[in-house]
């Protein structure tokens, strides 16, 4: 059965706090958008983590935030572009690659990645 809940973003960049009724069965960000508010996003498929929030408190589903682990999940992090809102929901939102570095950061400099291509190494 749909329902309405009262979503509030805090806008951890500037402070601003945008409040809105969103139906409980459409994506919060949508719902967002609809209203005429910009919210920061990419892929809008649950990958790219660029939507990503801090949940504050209440409560959301988001089965298909396949781009944010089940430890970030647990810790209350949530993608807006796939999320929606079982309850009135408060979320702060995360700086630009902040949950992509939680999430992979420990990872970065390791293996075999390359700072530059190849010829770039190359000598006369
Ligand atoms: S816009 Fe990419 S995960 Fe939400």
């Amino acid at each position: 059965m749909k329902k309405t809940f009262t979503v509030t973003i805090k806008n951890k960049d500037n402070g601003k706090v945008y409040q809105e009724q969103v139906n409980s069965d459409e994506y919060i960000l949508k719902e967002f958008e609809k209203k005429g508010f910009k919210l920061a996003f990419s892929c809008r498929n649950g990958c790219c983590t660029s939507c990503a929030v801090k949940v504050i408190s209440g409560t959301l589903q988001q089965p298909e935030a396949m781009g944010l682990s089940q430890a970030l999940k647990d810790k209350g992090f949530a993608l807006l572009c796939v999320a929606k809102a079982t309850s009135d929901l408060e979320v702060e939102t995360t700086h630009e690659d902040e949950v992509y570095d939680l999430q992979f950061g420990q990872y970065f400099g390791r293996g075999y990645t390359r700072v530059a291509p190849p010829w770039e190494f190359e000598e006369d």
